[in-house]
């Protein structure tokens, strides 16, 4: 007793023992449950990993047909939740309405927030699934001035969010299948990353024996933070600074290198892989796909290609093992998606939101969890005493 380590970010001490997520960065693996991403990401739909990762198991079709049927009947949002939307400017970052709004689901089920309660921690679950979509797609629609749209229940999950974000109630919505395929295995890739930061918020403050919603609007708000979530946003938005300036992908490399202030290749590095992201490799093949079945072309892909070239080809990155990570492309098809840049953070949530969930009742679940509380290491003055104000 009374020895600490100390470990900053903990880079090296591991919180939890987990059965959920298996990453081996050295080698750029990543598996959920045990089955490689690659094979989800071809072969499943986003409903189904998500009860792949909360509880354990592929469904059956039986067991899927009722966990998307439950999700189908909670998408509505309690109909005096609309008027939360009104409140915030305009301009409001939506992931800032999207972690007030979970925060605020709790006020509507205030009789089903016991986190040891199997049922009603399921139900919040399931709540959580099926409303995330709706709120998203109401935050969207209100910082452009649209009607809000009630979600169509004989849509799919994808095609239902894609409706209520960019559908109007004037004229029939319509999308390429492909698209909501591909947008489906974008969430599919964000499903789950063990002990991130934002998962390990949702579980830290979940350790107090708060209650989910609270727990996810926590996560959702470290989300948000550049250096994780917001880097997608981020990347997007160096990728236009740089073609604005001229599309000079060495100068940038080179500024980067020379540690200029505030500069760093966004979407870029990961604490656990020094290797490629297994995720990027996937969404890196989807962007050429989205822009070719939308019929659109972007410099901003070409520039981050050759951005991408260039970084690996370079000593600073090699030496340590720098490679793009999930976000670096993403940002590229959620724009020719026709999402705004800010939106894309969103997008993580909405795809990260069954992992948090899983990673929540396995907490609650462990025998082994007790409230999340690191020691520190102080360094500040020893005991001195008052002096009073007028002798300072
Ligand atoms: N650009 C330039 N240099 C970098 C970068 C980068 N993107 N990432 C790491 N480095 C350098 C860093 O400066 C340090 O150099 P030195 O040894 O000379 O001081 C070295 O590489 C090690 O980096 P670190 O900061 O100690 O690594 P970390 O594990 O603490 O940080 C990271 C991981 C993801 C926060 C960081 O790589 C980063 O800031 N990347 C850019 C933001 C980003 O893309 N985040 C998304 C992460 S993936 C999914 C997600 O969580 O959203």
């Amino acid at each position: 007793t009374g020895h600490v380590t100390l470990d900053p970010g903990f880079t090296n001490t591991a919180s939890t023992t987990s059965a959920i997520t298996y990453i081996d960065g050295e080698a750029g693996i990543l598996r959920y449950r045990g089955y490689p991403i690659e094979e989800l990401a071809e072969r499943s739909s986003f409903l189904e990993v998500a009860y792949l990762l909360i509880y354990g198991e592929l469904p059956t079709a039986d067991q899927l047909d009722r966990f998307t049927d439950r999700v189908r009947r909670h998408t509505l949002l309690d109909e005096k939740f609309r008027n939360f939307f009104t409140v915030f400017p305009r301009q409001a970052h939506p992931m800032a309405v999207l972690s007030s709004a979970v925060s605020a689901l709790s006020t509507f089920y205030q009789d089903n927030l016991d986190p040891f309660d199997e049922e009603q921690v399921d139900l919040s679950s399931i709540r959580l699934i099926a409303k995330l979509p709706t709120i998203a797609a109401y935050a969207y629609k209100t910082s452009v001035g649209q009607p809000l749209l009630y979600p169509d229940n004989s849509l799919g999950y994808v095609e239902n969010f894609l409706r209520m974000t960019f559908g109007l109630p004037t004229e029939p919505y319509e999308v390429d299948p492909e698209i909501v395929r591909i947008l489906d295995m974008l969430f599919i890739l964000h499903a789950d990353h063990e002990q991130n930061c934002s998962t390990s918020t949702v579980r830290l403050v979940g350790s107090s024996h708060a209650n989910l919603f609270s727990s996810v609007s926590a996560g959702v708000d470290a989300l948000f933070g550049p250096l994780h979530g917001g880097a997608n946003q981020a990347v997007l938005e160096m990728l236009e600074r740089i073609h604005a300036e001229g599309g000079n992908v060495e100068d940038f490399v080179r500024r980067v290198k020379n540690k200029e202030p505030g500069l760093k290749l966004m979407g870029f590095g990961h604490r656990v892989y020094r290797n490629y992201d297994p995720r990027a490799a996937v969404v890196k093949k989807a962007t050429r796909k989205v822009l070719d079945i939308l019929g659109k072309s972007d410099p901003l892909l070409d520039l981050a290609m050759r951005l991408e070239e260039v970084a690996l080809n370079d000593d600073y990155f090699i030496e340590r093992k720098l490679y793009p990570n999930v976000d670096f492309y993403t940002g590229v098809i959620y724009k020719a998606m026709g999402f705004p840049t800010n939106a894309f953070t969103v997008l993580f949530a909405l795809g990260r939101l069954p992992g948090w969930i899983a990673q929540w009742r396995e907490m609650i679940n462990d025998p082994a969890t007790k409230i999340g509380r690191p020691r520190q290491v102080y360094v500040g003055p020893g005991e001195r005493h008052y002096v009073d104000i007028s002798e300072r």
